[in-house]
């Protein structure tokens, strides 16, 4: 079997700690289940910065980009707020978005039953819920020239941002959530506003095209972006995968997160063009929280969001479905047990912290396995 390469950057504040716990997992895998997993570890961030006055050296950045994937814990912190823009923390993280190519930004909503209680919506709209929201990560308004603010000279400024999609950013986009439809629920909702943007006609028309193509076995619909964010709130179990642009895509997936509780529960990853010699995408696995420097070294961090990046690893990288499933439901059967870190905590439940977590869940994983 070739070895699956595993690149972990822990990052600053609870990323180190998040990332000891699928270390756990990671070691179990490779000693009872044949994981095959060679891993490397590097600096991005503040500690990054502190070790060599980059938010990641260019020898750890060949490392990711060498990898199968990648494995980021969080990044930032108060100690690096007065340091140069260039190598703040984050521009890590930017840094491999951007030389990765990283496109497609996955968030999955996923309401684990014993927290439908702790949802802003009523438990029964929530409950069961599984959706995978496909968010355009490089292109679109965040990225678009011209960018800026003009001075009109008569007391008067203008601030320019710029929509721009070109057929192949969102053939490509299309196409992941298309893929990803076919290990899921085989249905695709594309949003975006065709009614006021031309961008969105583009839009419209490239991701049916593509459908006919190549996926017309997935079941299509199009939703207007602003009816879409009032479906998600409305009736959130209607979807199965959302594809959208970078700025609805922010807005939709943070909605959708929030349906499903705490910021230390959710995952993402964000995937780039398959290679093409192998076909293997280029991936990094992060949860969506940040350092949480205002919990940081006490040891009560939740790990889940961290695990559950890990998980969707093995499903989208490596192709290990029943494992990821199992490390899923593992999640799901000791937050059924009531074990509970700080940030999760409800009437009744045994509060943990992050080793005692950590280990909770790998003990279920092999129960499971
Ligand atoms: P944050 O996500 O770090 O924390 C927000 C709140 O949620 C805090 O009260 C924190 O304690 C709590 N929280 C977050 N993750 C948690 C977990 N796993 N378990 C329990 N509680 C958790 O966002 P914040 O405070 O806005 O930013 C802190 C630092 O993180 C900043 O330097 C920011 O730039 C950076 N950041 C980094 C990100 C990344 O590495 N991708 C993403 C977001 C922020
Ligand atoms: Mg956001």
């Amino acid at each position: 079997m070739t070895a699956r390469n595993l690149f972990l950057l822990p990052g600053d504040g609870i990323g180190p700690e998040a990332m000891a716990e699928v270390r756990k997992i990671i070691a179990y895998m490779n000693a009872e289940m044949a994981g095959g997993f060679t891993t490397d570890e590097g600096l991005v961030g503040g500690s990054a910065y502190d070790a060599h006055g980059a938010a990641i050296s260019d020898a750890d950045m060949a490392k990711a980009m060498a990898a199968d994937a990648v494995l980021f814990g969080a990044v930032g912190g108060p100690k690096w707020d007065d340091v140069p823009y260039e190598v703040r923390p984050e521009a890590g993280l930017l840094r491999l978005r951007k030389d990765m190519e990283l496109f497609a930004n996955l968030r999955p909503a996923i309401c684990y039953p014993a927290l439908a209680n702790a949802s802003s919506l009523k438990a029964e709209l929530v409950e069961g819920l599984d959706i995978l929201i496909v968010r355009e990560l490089t292109g679109g308004v965040y990225f678009g020239e011209p960018k800026e603010i003009i001075d009109l000279g008569n007391g008067q400024k203008r601030g320019i941002d710029t929509q721009v999609y070109d057929t192949y950013e969102i053939e490509r986009i299309a196409g992941v959530a298309f893929e990803l439809a076919r290990t899921r629920g085989n249905r695709v909702c594309s949003m975006e506003k065709r009614n006021v943007m031309k961008s969105g006609v583009l839009w419209n028309q490239v991701v049916t095209a593509t459908h006919k193509a190549k996926y017309s076995d997935v079941q299509l619909d199009h939703m207007l972006a602003d009816a879409g964010g009032m479906q998600l709130v409305r009736a959130p179990k209607q979807f199965d995968v959302i594809v959208t642009d970078n700025l609805f895509g922010d807005m939709l997936s943070d909605v959708a997160a929030m349906l499903t509780g705490s910021l230390g529960m959710l995952p993402s990853a964000s995937l780039g063009a398959p290679d093409a010699k192998t076909g293997k995408r280029k991936a990094l696995y992060e949860p969506v929280h940040g350092s949480a420097p205002d919990i940081a070294g006490k040891g009560i961090a939740n790990p889940i969001a961290m695990i559950a990046s890990f998980a969707m690893c093995l499903r989208y990288s490596f192709n290990l479905v029943t494992e990821a499933d199992n490390l899923e439901k593992a999640v799901a059967n000791v937050l059924d047990k009531g074990i509970r870190t700080g940030d999760i905590m409800a009437d009744g439940a045994r509060q943990v912290g992050t080793v005692e977590m950590g280990d909770a869940i790998l003990a279920e994983f092999k129960a499971l396995s």
